[in-house]
């Protein structure tokens, strides 16, 4: 497999403009793509207010067509989390890329094998799971699809350790590692808020101070978006079949409320500055 010299991210919202970042400050050139110009915008000023030089300011191009993947040597799809919609694109990746380039995925937890079926290369296609935010956490997991083959697996490695990533790697089962474990000890912290064991506060110090997490389970479900909770946890449920990952009603109230955390200013915890009076159950 040819050097990666330049990467082309799909997807400029927070994960895909820091995984551009990311990508441009160790010396590789970008084209980060988005369908939305407004998104296009912020990802800029957020990347520029991140001082990340003007050597990397340069080597980051921006577009929204497509089109200019085409001379990318790996392409990281980081759009919205909906199977439809990121199999069209692989689908329109595989008619645009060189038939070199791998194709990877930041999904948290759809199939990288049926992604990787809407292509005509397979075996280029893996799962690159950055955390959020891209450019400060250490962890980026690699996900192999069943047809994934080794070529790829290693240039995908060998991309996150350029970046200064440790990676582990994941079969492809739902929620692979990191949300496998994580979203079912928060959606049990919901299980806990919502049978009145402790109130919201107690449920995370307990867990911060007990188990030496540097957030509680329901501080950080607000960090990631309980709508993003809520769909891993659908998503394990459905894949794995097993009742214990069936989501918290709680979790499913306040997704259905439009409470879905810091983004909406209002999740488990209320971050707005005058607060409402809360319901019985906050
Ligand atoms: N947010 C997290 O904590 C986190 C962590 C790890 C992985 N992920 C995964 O990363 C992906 C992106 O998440 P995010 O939080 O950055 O989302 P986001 O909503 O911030 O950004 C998504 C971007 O994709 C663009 N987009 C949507 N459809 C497109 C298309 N067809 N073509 C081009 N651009 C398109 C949107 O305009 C938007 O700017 C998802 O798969 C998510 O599951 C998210």
């Amino acid at each position: 497999m040819a050097e990666i010299k330049c990467v082309g991210v799909v997807g400029a919202g927070q994960m895909g403009s820091g995984i551009a970042q990311l990508a441009a400050m160790n010396g590789l050139d970008v084209w980060l793509m988005d369908a939305d110009r407004d998104a296009l915008s912020r990802a800029t000023a957020a990347i520029s207010s991140s001082e990340v030089g003007d050597d990397a300011m340069r080597r980051l191009r921006l577009t929204s067509s497509l089109q200019d993947l085409r001379s990318a040597d790996i392409i990281v799809e980081a759009i919205l989390e909906s199977e439809d919609i990121k199999k069209k694109l692989f689908n329109d990746l595989d008619g645009i890329a060189k038939s070199s380039a791998i194709l990877a995925s930041n999904t948290s937890s759809i199939s990288i094998t049926r992604l990787a079926s809407a292509t005509q290369r397979p075996s280029q296609v893996i799962g690159m799971h950055f955390m959020n935010p891209p450019p400060i956490m250490k962890l980026v997991e690699i996900i192999r699809g069943a047809d994934t083959s080794e070529e790829t697996f290693v240039a995908t490695k060998a991309l996150a350790e350029r970046f200064g990533k440790t990676t582990v790697c994941s079969q492809d089962y739902s929620g692979f590692i990191v949300n496998r474990i994580l979203m079912p000890m928060i959606n049990e912290a919901f299980h806990t808020l919502y049978t009145g064991v402790a109130t919201k506060e107690d449920i995370d110090s307990g867990m911060k101070h007990g188990t030496n997490h540097p957030m509680g389970p329901l501080e950080l479900a607000d960090l990631i978006g309980l709508d993003v909770c809520l769909s891993i946890m659908k998503v394990l449920h459905q894949g794995l079949g097993d009742s214990k990952y069936a989501p918290c009603p709680l979790l499913v109230q306040y997704v259905d409320a439009g409470r879905l955390g810091r983004k909406r200013e209002i999740g488990v915890y209320d971050y707005r500055k005058k607060p409402v009076t809360p319901s019985p159950r906050l």
